[in-house]
């Protein structure tokens, strides 16, 4: 017969880091962020800042956006690395990596990056979300496409991001 027994406020604690570009944060990525914050302790969105690519917003002005569309979830931080997200991962206390699934084309580079970080370090366990339905099919690469085209993505990023897309191209309705 297996016993039970009770378990500590603190050896339940999960502190997860939800890493990402946020290049531009969209409405699925906002809908990710709500669901891992009810499932976790501390939810930490991380974004990384040594990428090769040419972004559309810095840094910074992502951080400003996530704080603003989060700041009413008040276990959730929002904060940027480089190196390796485990390493980082390690330096903040966090126990778990957050990642969305969309659809089965994610799932491959996904499966690699769980499994490259799992054997760089076991600790940490990666948790998946399926993205919602209505997100699925929304990618910041997509909406950087549309808004380069004058197309409109309000529908697709929340309001603060959508304002700051048409500041920075004029053009889109
Ligand atoms: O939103 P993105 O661009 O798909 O996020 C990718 C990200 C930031 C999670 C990934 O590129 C990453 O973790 N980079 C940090 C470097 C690293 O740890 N690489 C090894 C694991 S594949």
């Amino acid at each position: 017969m297996s016993e039970t027994r009770e378990i500590s406020g603190s050896e339940r604690s999960l502190i997860a880091v939800y890493p990402g570009s946020f290049d531009p944060l969209t409405n699925g990525h906002l809908d990710l962020i709500s669901r891992g914050a009810r499932l976790v302790d501390h939810l930490i969105v991380s974004i990384l800042s040594n990428t090769q690519k040419q972004p559309l917003f810095t840094v910074e002005e992502r951080i400003r956006m996530l704080q603003e569309v989060t700041a009413h979830i008040s276990n959730v931080e929002i904060d940027s690395f480089d190196g390796l997200l485990v390493d980082y991962a390690a330096r903040r206390g966090a126990n778990a990596i957050l990642r969305g699934i969309r659809a089965i084309s994610d799932y491959e580079s996904e499966l690699q990056m769980a499994l490259l970080n799992r054997r760089m370090r076991p600790e940490t366990e990666t948790i998946f979300l399926m993205a919602r339905e209505e997100y699925s099919f929304i990618s910041s690469r997509m909406i950087k496409e549309i808004i380069t085209l004058a197309g409109d993505v309000s529908s697709f990023v929340p309001q603060t991001v959508a304002q700051r897309l048409r500041e920075k191209f004029p053009r889109t309705s």
